[in-house]
């Protein structure tokens, strides 16, 4: 089994003994000793065997491209411009891809990838990696390590990287991404409670999984409050509930004792009927009793409505308003809570209730081992922002992208996704796709109901290749633009503001209806055609590419069709 640090270490240290062989001169003596001893120091971190991946070796003859499957569009929203995709493919590739279109665009990074149990949930090269291949371990750094690089990139510097992972893989993830993303830039490892555990049995049940959380830039990153539910606790009302919001009575008095004991705090104030009361409802004062305010704050309470008086059986007892949007001095307030790193009690998040939603909208197990929808929409709370984009490279049954649109439509955000999966077992056609379908439309593949639907559109995409070798490279290539040019921008390519000319007649058509074109974004044009002087006048102004030199330039440079 090829072990690539292990055999590259080797032929260098060969080539250091053929080097000691014809410089023994003491100089070089020294440097080679250095060297040598460099090169088998052990390192701090991380040290893994490389291995070879076939879809990475594949990118050497071929490039990848998208296909889109037309007859496989969601139109769930036709007032909306926007789509959100799935991609099938592997992600090897596809990540490939979306570095051409979302360099440094993507807000949010939610996966869940294969947790190398040994049983069958990691596929390497085609082959099943079970818990007596030797270099499961190394194999699976190799896989995620990748794609973990090529995700960073993706990143915006206000993005953060959310990945879900159990006890096998946790501490060697962990160090991973410290040098992937920098220690620096560690948010948290979320503990969640996966399931809800039993008395029964011997040993220590293992009820946790955990959510490794990174910044791509820890001081810009965003990361939202818990509100606290308004209507929860804050119920009652008044003429100031559009500033203040709902508020709470709490009492103005309490027992105090020893040293909390204030005696500047116990004096009288005037009840409504004239009768002035110490806290405590005493008619004398009593050592052990406070308000809570000073008589300055009091005074002001009262002028401002903040204060309530109640008899009740004959007796007074005086509250102060705690405000759901304003503080104790009228000053506004957010009443929200930190989010923290245990994920406990949150309704329906645990792994039975992800089987048991995957089941309600295929009628039968679909897909072993989905997330549950409320884990997901937690998560996705997490990151601040109003129109995220949120990117799940090891999608599955499609969890990710139901939690973007039901969060949605619950808060009113525009959030929308990136679905990339492989078609193992024909999950993405037959469980991904069908499920984003029941999801927008409402229905069920059966046509039974499922929801109201959420407004959606959706674009499907499979990753194809084109051979580097194809004399027609240019063509070839050029069949794939529509697709990136519709990735990249979230749209539908119409040719109202995105146009793409193909050839010289296309060209001459837009010139002479130019003055038709409102809220033109961008013209892609084949580099094959030739421009007159008053077209490419036209285009001065425009925001204009050359394709497909715009997506493929890297790719064509490195067979030498372009300098
Ligand atoms: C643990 S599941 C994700 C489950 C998902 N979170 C859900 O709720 O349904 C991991 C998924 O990643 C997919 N996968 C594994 N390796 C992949 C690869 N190289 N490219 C794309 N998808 C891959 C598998 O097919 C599997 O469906």
């Amino acid at each position: 089994m090829a072990n690539l640090s292990q055999i590259r270490r080797e032929k260098m240290l060969n080539f250091l003994e053929m080097l000691k062989e014809q410089h023994s001169d003491d100089v070089s003596l020294i440097a080679i000793n250095q060297i040598e001893k460099a090169l088998t120091s052990k390192k701090y971190g991380l040290v893994w065997e490389e291995h070879e991946e076939e879809v990475d070796i594949k990118m050497q003859t071929y490039i990848p491209v998208f296909k889109e499957v037309e007859s496989k569009e969601i139109v769930g929203n036709p007032d909306s411009e926007q789509y959100n995709f799935l991609l099938e493919g592997d992600n090897l590739h596809s990540l490939k891809l979306l570095e051409k279109t979302h360099k440094g665009k993507i807000d949010v990074i939610y996966i869940d990838p294969p947790y190398n149990t040994g049983s069958k949930d990691f596929i390497y090269n085609d082959s099943i990696i079970d818990e007596n291949d030797g270099y499961r371990h190394s194999k699976w750094l190799s896989f995620i390590s990748k794609r973990l690089k090529l995700a960073k990139d993706l990143m915006n510097d206000m993005g953060m990287i959310m990945i879900s992972i159990n006890e096998i893989e946790v501490y060697s993830l962990k160090l991973l991404c410290d040098s992937i993303f920098g220690e620096m830039n560690y948010l948290s490892n979320m503990i969640w409670q996966s399931t809800p555990g039993s008395n029964t049995g011997l040993g220590i049940k293992t009820v946790t999984e955990y959510v490794l959380c990174y910044a791509k830039n820890k001081e810009k990153c965003c990361i939202s409050s818990k509100p606290i539910v308004d209507d929860e606790k804050y119920v009652l009302q008044d003429e100031h509930l559009e500033k203040r919001g709902k508020y709470i009575l709490n009492k103005l008095d309490r027992r105090m004792t020893g040293q909390h004991y204030s005696d500047a705090l116990n004096y009288q104030i005037e009840m409504p009927d004239g009768q002035l009361l110490y806290p405590g409802s005493n008619l004398t004062k009593e050592e052990n009793w406070n308000w809570r305010w000073s008589q300055n704050k009091v005074k002001w309470g009262i002028e401002n409505d903040f204060i309530v008086f109640k008899k009740n059986r004959g007796k007074w007892s005086v509250y102060f308003k705690q405000y759901y949007k304003v503080d104790n001095n009228d000053n506004p307030i957010n009443r929200s809570l930190p989010y923290q790193n245990l994920i406990k009690d949150l309704d329906g998040a645990n792994s039975a209730r992800g089987t048991q939603e995957v089941m309600d909208m295929f009628n039968k197990k679909a897909f072993d081992y989905p997330k549950p929808l409320n884990l997901i929409k937690y998560l996705l709370k997490i990151p601040a922002g109003q129109s995220v984009t949120v990117l799940d490279f090891f999608a599955g049954s499609g969890t990710t992208a139901q939690a973007v649109l039901e969060l949605n439509s619950e808060d009113g955000k525009n959030r929308k996704f990136i679905l990339c999966t492989n078609n193992d077992n024909s999950i993405c056609e037959e469980v991904t796709y069908p499920r984003l379908k029941t999801v927008i439309t409402g229905k069920r593949a059966d046509g039974s109901k499922y929801s109201d639907g959420q407004k959606a559109n959706l674009k499907y995409y499979k990753t194809d290749f084109v051979d580097k070798e194809s004399e027609e490279i240019y063509d070839d290539l050029l069949k794939h633009i529509t697709e990136m040019i519709q990735l990249q921008y979230g749209v539908k390519v119409d040719n109202q503001k995105y146009i793409m000319i193909m050839n010289d007649e296309e060209m001459d058509d837009f010139e002479s209806s130019f003055h038709k074109h409102k809220d033109i974004e961008a013209v892609f044009i084949n580099q094959d055609v030739l421009l007159t002087t008053s077209q490419e006048k036209l285009l001065q102004d425009i925001n204009t590419k050359i394709i497909p030199d715009c997506y493929f330039d890297f790719e064509l440079r490195e067979i030498g069709e372009l300098w």
